[in-house]
């Protein structure tokens, strides 16, 4: 392999990458560096421009720590969050369409009963949420393990200050033998996603603003059905058509009422997917 040029280099990477033992990291690699190609011979590509990716990607990196993931950010405002999601969650019509996860879920949120307040001190409205957990053939999916977590009215998660003394606006509950939860928290207001770093550069280098619409977090799990990860989006947000992570479903998007007492009520119910049974030998 001498005296490789730029009609001959691709081939020659392609071939190195014959003796991968694992097949599936031999496609992902070989597919990587077909396209990698592809994409620098088709912009031309200068000698500068490599350079300034690769000072983009460093600065991702620095960026990244154990409560900061920008190179997730950047996979969510390039949509590959998002297409990934759609690619692998191909649910029957009727469940509960799936969304991005986001950077900002925590693994062990407060346990709360049904009908306690998750806000646990963070800044909003009072908003009730309830609903029904069911399966696709409408039947009740009973005491399904619900995580919620959102922002509080400054459009902060609780994971993004410094020195909080204990998680807020996040919990974790079970839905009742019938399917049905409840609790209070409050209204999901929309927020900016974080632009002090490369990603932010991003957004302001081509015009676009950093905005999601206001939305809470549901990742939803019981024995027997797929895991949902999803949210429930406010009806009329400004941001429900440019949401800068690509998001947004219609089928996730509800009527957050306002009640005559000027609190929040928000109901809405999810349909799972079953899994799949396989045949007993
Ligand atoms: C979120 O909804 O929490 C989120 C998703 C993607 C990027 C940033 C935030
Ligand atoms: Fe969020």
């Amino acid at each position: 392999m001498r005296n490789l040029n730029q009609d001959t280099i691709t081939q020659a990477v392609i071939a190195r990458l014959a003796t991968t033992p694992d097949p599936r990291l031999k496609e992902i690699l070989t597919s990587l560096v077909q396209h990698l190609h592809a994409f620098a011979r088709e912009v031309k590509l200068t000698e500068e421009e490599w350079m300034q990716g690769i000072q983009f990607l460093t600065a991702t990196g620095h960026k990244c720590d154990d409560k900061r993931q920008e190179f997730i950010l950047l996979s969510d405002t390039l949509g590959l969050s998002m297409l990934t999601v759609a690619m692998n969650n191909d649910k029957p019509a009727g469940c509960t369409e799936p969304t991005v996860f986001g950077p900002f879920f925590l693994e062990d949120a407060p346990r709360f009963k049904l009908g306690e307040d998750v806000a646990g001190g963070a800044s909003g409205e009072p908003c009730l949420v309830h609903g029904t957990i069911k399966s696709l053939d409408g039947k009740p999916v009973p005491n399904a393990l619900i995580n919620v977590w959102q922002a509080d009215a400054d459009g902060n998660y609780d994971v993004q200050y410094a020195h909080l003394a204990k998680p807020q606006a996040r919990g974790i509950l079970n839905a009742d033998e019938n399917g049905n939860f409840y609790f209070k928290t409050i209204l999901a207001e929309a927020y900016p996603i974080p632009t002090d770093g490369p990603v932010g550069a991003m957004l302001k280098a081509t015009k676009n603003h950093p905005w999601r619409p206001a939305h809470l977090h549901f990742m939803i799990d019981a024995p027997g059905y797929e895991k949902l990860i999803t949210h429930v989006f406010r009806d009329e947000d400004q941001y429900l058509e440019s949401d800068v992570v690509f998001g947004v479903r219609s089928s996730l998007v509800a009527d957050w009422k306002k009640k005559p007492d000027g609190t929040y009520d928000l109901e809405y119910d999810f349909v799972l997917n079953p899994v799949k049974q396989t045949a007993k030998a």
